[in-house]
């Protein structure tokens, strides 16, 4: 085995109508620097099975292991089970609250959700409407701990699509940062010390942050990646050490809901 897995990272494809053949030159690129491809979700623009399916051939040059996890875009047609089985058949392993050993590493992967961050994230109170928006980010929050708690592997790498911390959301506009993630997912991120995060959403975000256990959290969004280093591919390659599998990690306690 060799002493290191290179992840390639990069989020919000959107692809369209009018994407086929518009990523060969990424995914070639990322087939020759990397053991293994995340996408962090936004695969499809409206989440119609036509785009994933054209995803799923300019995929077909990839053939290295690929996981990913959906977008709010690949929510939009109401047919993102049709998205994951198309991805699916194209040897993407679409992860939702679920993990995957792959080379020694382990991903562990969901959408996540909005709701804001620290102090002033929504709190589930008032209205019923305010409290199901919330109780949806605690469930990804718990779909993540799940997933994470399956894992056997020394290094875990988190997948997600909306950013568990606000460090990479700054530069876009401050009256939209609640709706481009949670803090909530920040929590099993730090107590099953995740070695690496990556997400995408924030198209206008920041590349790099911390969680407060100071993990490295990615943001991989395209638009962002190809805006910011003009004269490079856009994607994001992390080494994680490839070392011999552990013990099973002691259980944890998992809070519904964030204190302050
Ligand atoms: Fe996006
Ligand atoms: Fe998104």
């Amino acid at each position: 085995m060799n002493s290191s897995v290179r992840v390639a990272a990069v989020g919000d494809l959107h692809c369209k109508g009018s994407s086929p053949g518009s990523f060969q030159t990424l995914f070639s690129r990322i087939a020759e620097s990397a053991d293994v491809l995340a996408l962090c979700g936004d695969l499809t623009d409206r989440g119609l099975a036509d785009e994933a399916r054209i995803l799923a051939r300019e995929l077909q040059a990839v053939k290295i292991p690929k996981v990913a996890v959906l977008g709010n875009h690949d929510y939009e047609s109401d047919a993102a089970g049709e998205v994951i089985s198309i991805l699916a058949e194209a040897h993407v392993t679409v992860l939702d609250g679920t993990a995957v050993e792959i080379a020694g590493i382990g991903f562990a992967g969901a959408k996540g959700f909005a709701g804001g961050f620290g102090d002033r994230a929504l709190q589930a109170w008032g209205e019923g409407a305010t409290k199901i928006f919330v109780r949806e980010a605690v469930d990804e929050t718990l779909k993540l701990e799940s997933a994470l708690a399956r894992l056997r592997t020394p290094c875990r790498v988190v997948l997600l699509h909306y950013s568990p911390v606000v460090d990479t959301v700054d530069g876009e506009p401050r009256e939209i940062y609640p709706f481009l993630g949670s803090s909530r997912l920040e929590e099993p991120v730090n107590r099953y010390a995740a070695s690496v995060v990556f997400h995408g959403h924030a198209h206008r975000g920041q590349p790099e942050g911390k969680t407060a256990g100071g993990i490295p959290v990615y943001n991989v969004a395209l638009p962002l990646l190809q805006r910011l280093y003009p004269d490079r591919s856009p994607f994001r390659v992390v080494e994680i050490p490839a070392m011999p599998a552990e013990p099973a990690p002691p259980p944890v306690t998992v809070s519904r809901e964030r204190t302050q």
